[in-house]
């Protein structure tokens, strides 16, 4: 199964992806962690990318599709995959396009989870993420058991650069104008599906399940 999670920064997409992967035992390509990874690691790629990021800005398209091709292009991704935070922008969409031909496949859903402004603030400037495991928490709405730590392997719980509210800010900004427009691409595909991503997460997933087996929500 191809399939592409849309949403603003904050809508609950990593969240989501989790659950997605490890039921349908994809593998899960979110651009932003590529990035993040290689910040930590301090390649020529972090170096790129981590300029934008700071800023809330989106990182050159060139620099996203090109690393997005090399990760399409491993044999894990011959059984299914899950982009989690690419496509962004319509050029994005159809490199996407492009090469998915180039390699004999397409997407089959385009799952977009919906989320107001005001709550998406909330969620990005409260979320605290596991060091080890990367698990996103939220201190209100999806607090660990242990106060500053992961509830799967006790890894202390940080808060990411990008969730301070200057950048927030930003980032919603950048992301509110590409979405539109992306939107309409897969729309006229017909492989578009919008969710209600103000429900608890459970619920969203399993409006995310239920499309994924074929039924509506
Ligand atoms: P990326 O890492 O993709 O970040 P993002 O899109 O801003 O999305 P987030 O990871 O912040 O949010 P999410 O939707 O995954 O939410 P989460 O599940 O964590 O990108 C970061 C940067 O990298 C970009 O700004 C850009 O610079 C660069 N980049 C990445 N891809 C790019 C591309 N294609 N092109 C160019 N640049 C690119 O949930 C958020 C919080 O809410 C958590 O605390 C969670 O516990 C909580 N939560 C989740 N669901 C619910 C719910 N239903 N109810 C209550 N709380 C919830």
């Amino acid at each position: 199964m191809n399939i592409v999670l849309m949403g603003l920064p904050g809508a609950g997409k990593g969240t989501q992806a989790d659950k997605i992967v490890e039921k349908y035992a994809i593998p899960h390509i979110s651009t932003g962690d590529m990035f993040r990874a290689a910040i930590k690691d301090g390649t020529e790629l972090g170096l790129k990318a981590k300029s934008f990021m700071d800023q809330g800005a989106l990182v050159p398209d060139e620099v996203t599709i090109g690393i997005v091709r090399d990760r399409l292009s491993k044999p894990d991704c011959e059984k299914g995959f899950l982009l989690d935070g690419f496509p962004r922008t319509v050029p994005q969409a159809e490199a996407l396009d492009a090469l998915l031909t180039d390699l004999g496949k397409s997407i089959e859903h385009v799952l977009n989870i919906q989320v107001e402004q005001d709550e998406l603030i909330k969620r990005l400037t409260g979320r605290r993420i596991c060091k080890v495991c990367g698990t996103a928490y939220h201190l209100v709405f999806n607090p660990p058991a242990k106060d500053g730590l992961c509830d799967k392997d006790g890894g202390e719980l940080y808060q990411r650069a990008d969730d301070n509210p200057e950048t927030v800010t930003n980032r919603l900004e950048v992301n509110m104008k590409q979405t539109q427009p992306l939107l309409d691409f897969y729309d006229n595909k017909g492989v578009l599906t919008n969710i209600d991503g103000q429900q608890d997460i459970t619920k969203v997933f399993a409006d995310l399940d239920a499309l994924l087996q074929g039924n509506r929500i």
